[in-house]
């Protein structure tokens, strides 16, 4: 029974108990903090600030926006942007590793939080305005109003990792000030009798690339749309744990989910893990889900580098060189499929044809 070990170990971290009055609290939530994303990348959150009616209304109106026809949806559909904003096609994004099939599923990327003006000029796509659907009363101000709240539970968590590692405790909030933080709806497509015959998931296994990501949950929908339970025992978040192990990624009621990125994971020398998770369609067909994520990012001029403490031969040796968190972005954007191949031309020099056609005149 590994399996429900560890499932019934992932710890739970209670937010009040961050900033408790008495010391030893805080240090034993933070230290918590730590062990659980050291060991399974993840932990479950408890007083996270997060409205779960807030949530449940805009998976509501995120469900209407889906079935919206598909010229509709089409005009929100921000491929130029790289799908960073608006409305994201079915079968667009593609795991690294995992490899096979894009994600079985359709998507909406807003940011939440004001980002940097300064990074647009530099990074258009990624620190682009928000587009908003038409006539969707309440969508904009719940999207907002969420993805601050699961923001604010992220950084109090990050606080807590500064704790537990002896670092000042606004170093990641500093890092992540005006960064391209994203809040993403997602609902998983129904899947037919041949695509479970094909074993298609939802969602392939991968790892987040940005340095934390907030679940605020999920909701199943029966093939009649109608809200409902987990049709079956396989079906939903799973998670791969440092020794490998796949696990359940279901939170105790009332709780979040918070995930190392692979960007934490550099920072700290892997000390915390970016977490591997995969996300299993029902083995029936015509059941979808609706869940989000806000996926906390380093700013784009942050270096992508364990902090100092953490450099050691083993840590340089995985994760030199230093990366701008701007270039890594473009670069992994490209690796699942949501920027063009194109768009990594533009890490270096891309003018060597003026010196070809230059050589070229002087021989005609
Ligand atoms: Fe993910």
């Amino acid at each position: 029974m590994a399996h429900a070990e560890e499932e019934m170990s992932i710890p739970t971290v209670d937010l009040a108990d961050l900033v408790d009055a008495d010391r030893g609290t805080r240090e034993r939530a933070a230290k918590t903090i730590v062990e659980g994303f050291g060991r399974y990348g993840l932990i479950y959150v408890a007083n996270h600030g997060v409205d779960f009616e807030l949530r449940d209304r805009l998976f509501d109106r995120f469900v209407a926006l889906t079935e919206r026809s598909a010229d509709a949806k089409e005009a929100l559909n921000r491929g130029d942007l790289w799908f960073q904003r608006g409305w994201t096609p079915p079968n667009t994004e593609r795991a690294v590793v995992a490899g096979g099939q894009p994600d079985f599923k359709e998507c909406f990327f807003a940011a939440p939080i004001p980002t940097d003006p300064a990074c647009a000029i530099e990074h258009p796509q990624v620190y682009a305005e928000n587009v908003w659907p038409d006539d969707l009363e309440g969508f904009e101000e719940d999207y907002v109003r969420l993805g601050r709240q699961l923001h604010e539970a992220g950084l109090s968590l990050l606080s807590g990792v500064a704790l537990a590692l002896s670092l000042p405790s606004r170093t990641f909030e500093r890092k992540l000030d005006g960064g391209a933080h994203v809040f993403r709806l997602l609902r998983y497509l129904p899947v037919n009798e041949a695509q479970l015959a094909e074993g298609v998931v939802w969602g392939e296994e991968h790892t987040d690339f940005n340095v934390l990501t907030l679940l605020p949950g999920g909701r199943f929908h029966d093939p009649d749309g109608a809200p409902c339970e987990r049709p079956d025992a396989g079906s939903g978040l799973y998670l791969r744990t440092r020794g490998g192990q796949k696990v359940r990624g279901v939170a105790p009621p009332g709780c979040i989910v918070a995930q190392v990125g692979q960007q934490l994971e550099i920072l700290t020398g892997g000390e915390l893990l970016a977490t591997p998770h995969v996300i299993t369609a029902p083995r029936t067909p015509g059941y979808t889900r609706v869940s989000g994520a806000h996926f906390l990012h380093l700013h784009a001029h942050e270096m992508v580098f364990p902090l100092e403490r953490f450099r050691t031969p083993a840590t340089l040796e995985a994760y030199r060189p230093p990366v701008l968190a701007g270039t890594y972005a473009i670069k992994t954007l490209v690796d699942i499929g949501l920027a063009p191949p194109e768009a990594i031309d533009g890490l270096g020099y891309r003018h060597y044809g003026r010196l070809a056609d230059a050589r070229a005149s002087e021989e005609a």
